[in-house]
């Protein structure tokens, strides 16, 4: 007898193949294809305001960071342990010229530069010796940005020709979250599951349209004609939805890098999207989001769900409301902290996400080959344009 034959009858999990993810589009250590492939841009890894002269331990990429604002307001991003003998800037005092460590009270600028060696003949007669390892920081829309790729390398900041549109009765707040309300900033699983989620329109049609009940606006609920078209900084989704006046609401989702992206309005407020959102690697397990958008004057928050379930935040939902009427972090965390992609079976409506894995393995070859990967610029401003946004078309 063949015991190896296919059999309808006797189960089929016992000779499943070992589980195995894609470790060069997943992982983010500097030193692996993605981690190298990020370290290329710039990514916002706090708000302005978490900046502050209280050191704060934070997490990019998989590495533990420093940040602090010195008290003439310069932010600063440097490596923890202290460049004389090692104990973390966290104790440090933060001064008007930057970071003092509690140890020996050798004083760090927010470059690094070594300005006072307090036990050494003379206050330190080769300051220029020891540089604390840092990384550049720049402010942008209410949030701090890093650069922390070759210093060869730094492209300019990108701006979002949305973000810059700001009115006179508007402002741009910035946020940071995960993706419940209610649940953690930081969320435990892989960027990339989150990240491809976004051109993973069908799901919209089902999980928030129907097995959890309608999540989001009425008019997102209707089943979709889709097309997928890369841009020139990434992927755009086009959904055309059908309305009950017989018009059609046209959403775009748009792609705008590796980690950044346009996802208008999920109420339906129609028009251009108003927003931008930068998923942050926190480590290979983790991430984080930020955004900024553009809001009325005086409205300190952009306009997103307040509630997930009968007026409940994440973490009010009982055990069995979460099983009931499961979120985007209940099928998203569900794929475990990094999804397998051997256990995948990508079909038809998973276009999209074949198509950004595409563009992301393209990046990774250009890197491999010495070429700068698509999306950076190290010329002159670089103004992104957003395509992303809710269209309502007549009938
Ligand atoms: S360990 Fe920081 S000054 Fe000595
Ligand atoms: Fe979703």
């Amino acid at each position: 007898m063949d015991h190896t034959a296919p059999s309808t009858d006797v189960g089929t999990a016992y000779n499943m193949k070992p589980s195995t993810y894609d470790v060069s589009l997943t992982e983010v250590r500097r030193g692996t294809p993605m981690g190298e492939l990020l370290r290329r841009y710039w990514h916002p890894v706090a708000k302005c305001e978490d900046a502050t002269d209280t050191p704060k331990v934070i997490t990019v990429l998989g590495e533990e960071l420093i940040l602090f604002r010195d008290k003439t307001g310069r932010p600063g991003l440097v490596y923890p342990r202290c460049a004389h003998r090692g104990t973390t800037l966290y104790y440090g005092k933060v001064e008007e010229r930057g970071i003092r460590c509690c140890y020996h009270g050798w004083l760090f600028d927010v470059q690094g530069n070594c300005l006072e060696q307090p036990c050494e003949p003379g206050g330190g007669k080769n300051l220029e010796r020891t540089r604390q390892p840092w990384y550049p920081v720049q402010e942008k829309y209410g949030l701090i940005f890093a650069y922390m790729g070759p210093p060869e390398k730094k492209p300019v900041l990108p701006l979002y020709e949305n973000l810059e549109a700001v009115r006179s009765d508007e402002d741009i707040v910035a946020e940071q979250k995960a993706f419940a309300p209610g649940g953690p900033i930081i969320a435990p699983c892989n960027w990339l599951q989150y990240f491809e989620n976004g051109v993973d329109v069908y799901h919209v049609y089902i999980l928030h349209s129907n097995f959890s009940t309608v999540q989001f606006a009425e008019e997102l609920a209707s089943f979709p004609a889709v097309k997928w078209e890369y841009t020139p900084y990434g992927l755009q989704a086009i959904r055309d939805l059908p309305q009950k006046d017989g018009g059609t609401l046209r959403r775009i989702t748009e792609f705008l890098g590796p980690v950044c992206r346009s996802i208008p309005d999920v109420f339906a407020l129609p028009g251009p999207s108003e927003r931008i959102e930068w998923i942050l690697p926190v480590d290979d397990t983790h991430f984080t989001t930020f955004s900024a958008g553009r809001v009325p004057k005086g409205q300190d928050k952009i306009r997103t769900r307040k509630a997930l379930h009968n007026g409940k935040l994440y973490d009010e939902m009982t055990e069995e409301e979460h099983q009931k009427y499961p979120n985007d972090y209940e099928a998203q965390v569900g794929q475990g902290p990094i999804t397998f992609h051997s256990e995948e079976h990508l079909v038809t409506s998973d276009k999209g996400v074949g198509m950004y894995r595409r563009q992301l393995q393209n990046s990774l070859k250009a890197m491999a080959e010495g070429r700068d990967p698509d999306g950076v610029s190290f010329g002159n401003d670089m103004m992104v344009k957003v395509g992303a946004g809710n269209f309502f078309l007549n009938s």
